[in-house]
C-alpha cells in the first residue's frame, strides 16, 4: 500500500512501512525503513527527522539529515547517490521534488531482470526529482509488496537540458540509517570458494565497500549484503539486506558518519562505469531489493527465497520437478567417446536417473580448454551419430539429454575468430588479453547478440535438447570505454531472454567457471545455477550455507563427485556426498560406470530419497541451525510452508570423543503437531523438537552427517 499524508509519503508492505518526507525546500528526507508505523503525516516531527546531535542551526545542512537520493557537493559531504557532470564540468546538483506518481503493479527496468507482481498484490511510486539549474531529471522507483517486508528500487536519471550530461555514478538505492552500532555481513570467495560469509563492523567514519569489477557479478564478491544491529544473530535482531538484481560489476557501499549513521548504496560500481546522455535521454539503473527483518538474518533469507521463488524467477522449471542429473565433466573432462557416454548414461538409467547432461568438449576440435569455442557444430570424430543421434540414443534409454555450452565467448582458435577478429571485447590498437585461451564476444553490438541467438537456437533446434549448462568461464579486460560492462551486461540479458522466450520449455541451469555469476539477474532466467567448481562435500559446507544467505536452495547445484575429490583430495563417504547435496538441485557429476554395486545400491537410495526431499527444496523454508563459519558443527533445515512436513541435515565436521554439542533444536515447526521420523517411526512433538531439541546420533569419524525426514502425524 503506498499512501500519501501531506508532505510524507508511505509504503506500507507486510510488517513493515517505508517512509519519507519531503521538507519545506523540496528535498527528499528519509524518515523511516522498519516496523510498520501509523500511516500519518510526519512532517511536524522536524526534530525527529534530522540525526544532528545538538549543532546549533546555522550549521544544520543537508549534511546530517538521512536522504533518499543524496547529491553530490552540496551541503552533503557524505558519498552521494550519484554524480553527474554538465557541460560545464560541474558536478553540483540539487534534486528536488517535482511528482509523485503511483500504480499498481512493479516498476519496468529497460532490458533488465526484474520483480514482477504475478499473482501478489504490488504498486509502485514513482517520485520525479527535478534540477531546474542544469536540466537533471531522476526518477525513483519504490515498489511495496503486501505481503513482503521488501522494497525494490530503481533510478532512472534523464538529461532535460539541450546540452549533453555524462553520469559518473548512479546508485539504484542508497538508504540512510539512524545513528546506532551496526555491522556489516557480505559474501566474499574466489574460484572454488564462492560466497564465504565475512561481517565487518562498521565504526563512526569508516566506509566498507562490497564491491566487483571483474566482469560478471562474480565470485570475489556477491551483489548482496546484511546491515544488521550489533548483536543481530540467525533468529533475532534487526537487520537489512541489500540485493542487486544484477549480473555486471556491482558494488555495495557502507559509510558510516561521523555520529554513527550509516547511509547504504547500491548498484553498478562506479569503478570504470560513465554515461553520456544526450539532450532527452535517459539512463535506467538495476533494481536493488532492500529487505527488512526483526528475526535476524534467518527470517531475511526466507524472505528473499520467497520473494525470488514467486516474483523474481520466470523459468517454468521454478515450481516443478527438477530431473535429477548425471553431468560427465568430472566423469570424462574432454576425453569422451560417443561410446563412453552411451555406457554412462545407460549405468545411470539403471539407478534411475532423469536427465544425462553433456558438459565441454563436445564442438569443433576441443580436446582441451584452447581451441573450438564459438564453433558450436557437433564433432563428428567424438560422437559420429551427432548431438541429435547421441540425444535420441539417450531418449530411448528414457532419459532427457542436456547440453553445455558457452556461448558468450570465443577462442582465438576458431572458425568464429578466424571470420570476425573484431567480434571481441578489446581495445583498438591494445593486443587483448586472453584468459582460459579465450575472449569475450562483444556483446554491446547488436549483430553479435543476434548471432549468439541464431548459434544457440540452431544447436537446440537440432537435436531433442531438454536442459542447457549456460557457462562463462572468464573475467573482463580490455573494455573499450567507461561504462562499456554495462553495455555487455544488457546484450548478455537480451540474449538469454531471447533464449528462454523462444524455447521456454528448457530448463537452464547458470555455470561462470562455477559460481562466478550466482547473482539474482540470473536467477531470473535460469532457475538452478552451479555453485562451484569445487564439489567437495566439506568445502560445500560453506559454500551453501554462505550462498543461502540471499538465494533459494533450489537454486544451488550440487553434485555428488568422485572421492578423493578432485579439487582438494579429500575422502568422504558416499553418505556424506549425498546428505550435503541433497539441500539443492541434486545430481551426480562422475564415472557411474565404475561404482560398486554397494555404491550403486546407495546412489539408487539417494535418489529415491531426493524425490521425497525435492519438493522441501522447491518450495519450503530453510532454517539455518549451526553455522560452519562459527565451528565444528553445520546444520540446516528445510520445513513446509504447512508445517506438515520437514527435512533435517547436520554435520561434525571433524570428529570429537564425546561430541557434547550434538543436540539441536529444530525451528519452524509446529509445537502442536507430533512428528514422524521415517527412519526409526520414533514419534516427537514440535514442542520437544524445538524446545528441548533431539540428539543428533553421530557416527565416530569426521565428516559424520545424520539426516532426518519428519512427517506430521495425522
Ligand atoms: C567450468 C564449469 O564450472 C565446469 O563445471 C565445467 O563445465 C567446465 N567449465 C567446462 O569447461
Amino acid at each position: 500500500m503506498i499512501t500519501k499524508n501531506g508532505k510524507t509519503v508511505q509504503l506500507t508492505g507486510r510488517n513493515i512501512s517505508y517512509i519519507m518526507i519531503e521538507n519545506n525546500d523540496g528535498d527528499l528526507l528519509h524518515f523511516h525503513f522498519g516496523k510498520k508505523l501509523p500511516d500519518c503525516d510526519y512532517a511536524d516531527m522536524e526534530d525527529e527527522w534530522s540525526e544532528n546531535l545538538g549543532l546549533t542551526s546555522n550549521m544544520v545542512s543537508l549534511d546530517v539529515y538521512p536522504q533518499e537520493y543524496p547529491a553530490y557537493g552540496y551541503t552533503d559531504l557524505r558519498c552521494p547517490a550519484y554524480s553527474v557532470m554538465n557541460k560545464s564540468g560541474s558536478s553540483i546538483s540539487r534534486l528536488r521534488v517535482k511528482e509523485y506518481k503511483i500504480r499498481e503493479g512493479t516498476a519496468d527496468i529497460n532490458g533488465m531482470p526484474h520483480l514482477y507482481a504475478g499473482n501478489k498484490s504490488a504498486q509502485t511510486l514513482e517520485i520525479i526529482l527535478y534540477d531546474d539549474k542544469t536540466g537533471l531529471e531522476a526518477s525513483l522507483f519504490y515498489t511495496v509488496f503486501d505481503e513482503y517486508d521488501i522494497i525494490a528500487r530503481s533510478t532512472v536519471i534523464r538529461n532535460r537540458s539541450d546540452a549533453e550530461m555524462t553520469i559518473d555514478s548512479a546508485f539504484s538505492s542508497s538508504l540512510d540509517l539512524p545513528i546506532g552500532d551496526y555491522e556489516m555481513l557480505y559474501l566474499s570467495g574466489t574460484w572454488g570458494r564462492e560466497r564465504d560469509i565475512v561481517k565487518t563492523p562498521l565504526k563512526p567514519g569508516i566506509k566498507a565497500e562490497a564491491s566487483n569489477a571483474r566482469g560478471g557479478s562474480g565470485h570475489e564478491i556477491n551483489p548482496f549484503a546484511i546491515i544488521s544491529r550489533r548483536g543481530a544473530d540467525e533468529d533475532t535482531g534487526e537487520a537489512y539486506g541489500f540485493s542487486l538484481i544484477y549480473s555486471g560489476n556491482h558494488c555495495t557501499a557502507a559509510e558510516a558518519d561521523r555520529f554513527g549513521s550509516l547511509r547504504v548504496r547500491q548498484g553498478i560500481n562506479p569503478l570504470g562505469f560513465a554515461k553520456t546522455l544526450s539532450p532527452g535521454g535517459e539512463f535506467y539503473t538495476p533494481q536493488s531489493v532492500l529487505c527488512y527483518s526483526r528475526g535476524g538474518f534467518g527470517a531475511l533469507s526466507r524472505e528473499y527465497h520467497d520473494v525470488y521463488r514467486s516474483n523474481l524467477m520466470t523459468s517454468k522449471w521454478t515450481h516443478e520437478s527438477r530431473p535429477v542429473l548425471i553431468n560427465n565433466w568430472e566423469g570424462t573432462y574432454f576425453d569422451f567417446t560417443e561410446e563412453k557416454l552411451l555406457e554412462m548414461a545407460k549405468s545411470a538409467k539403471e539407478l534411475g536417473l532423469d536427465l544425462f547432461v553433456l558438459d565441454d568438449g563436445w564442438f569443433g576440435r576441443r580436446d582441451s580448454d584452447n581451441s573450438s569455442l564459438g564453433d558450436w557444430v557437433v564433432n563428428y570424430k567424438k560422437l559420429p551419430s551427432g548431438i541429435d543421434g547421441l540425444a535420441e540414443q539417450i531418449n530411448k534409454l528414457g532419459m532427457k539429454f542436456g547440453l553445455w555450452i558457452e556461448p558468450e565467448m570465443v577462442n582465438p582458435d576458431s572458425d568464429l575468430f578466424r571470420a570476425h577478429p573484431d567480434w571481441i571485447v578489446h581495445t583498438p590498437g591494445r593486443e587483448p588479453a586472453q584468459i582460459r585461451n579465450q575472449y569475450i564476444l562483444d556483446l554491446s553490438r547488436g549483430e553479435v547478440c543476434d548471432y549468439i541467438i541464431g548459434a544457440i537456437s540452431a544447436v537446440l533446434e537440432g537435436a531433442h535438447i531438454e536442459y542447457i549448462k549456460w557457462d562463462m568461464n572468464r573475467q573482463m579486460t580490455d573494455m573499450p570505454r567507461p561504462g562499456y560492462n554495462h553495455e555487455y551486461t544488457l546484450g548478455f540479458y537480451k540474449i538469454i531472454d531471447a533464449v528462454t522466450k523462444k524455447f521456454p520449455d528448457i530448463l537452464i541451469e547458470g555455470c561462470s567457471a562455477g559460481g562466478g555469476r550466482f547473482d539474482p539477474g540470473v536467477l531470473a532466467y535460469a532457475p538452478q545455477i552451479w555453485a562451484s567448481d569445487d564439489s567437495d562435500a566439506i568445502a560445500r559446507l560453506k559454500i551453501q550455507y554462505g550462498t543461502s544467505m540471499c538465494y533459494p536452495v533450489s537454486a544451488i547445484s550440487t553434485h555428488v563427485t568422485v572421492s578423493p575429490n578432485h579439487q582438494c583430495g579429500r575422502i568422504t563417504s558416499l553418505k556424506t556426498r549425498g546428505d550435503i547435496a541433497y539441500a539443492g538441485t541434486f545430481g551426480y557429476e562422475l564415472d557411474v560406470t565404475k561404482m560398486t554395486a554397494g555404491e550403486r545400491a546407495e546412489v539408487k537410495a539417494q535418489i529415491a530419497a531426493y524425490r521425497r526431499i525435492q519438493p522441501l527444496v522447491r518450495e519450503g523454508d530453510l532454517y539455518r541451525l549451526q553455522s560452519p563459519f562459527d565451528g565444528n558443527y553445520c546444520s540446516w533445515e528445510l520445513v513446509s510452508k504447512d508445517k506438515s512436513g520437514a527435512f533435517v541435515f547436520a554435520c561434525k565436521i571433524l570428529a570429537v570423543a564425546q561430541s557434547k554439542d550434538a543436540r539441536l533444536k529444530l525451528r519452524g515447526l509446529d509445537e502442536n503437531k507430533t512428528y514422524v521420523d521415517r527412519a526409526s517411526k520414533k514419534r516427537y512433538s514440535g514442542a520437544l523438537l524445538m524446545n528441548r531439541g533431539i540428539k543428533i546420533p553421530y557416527a565416530m569419524c569426521d565428516f559424520a552427517t545424520v539426516t532426518m525426514e519428519l512427517e506430521a502425524a495425522e
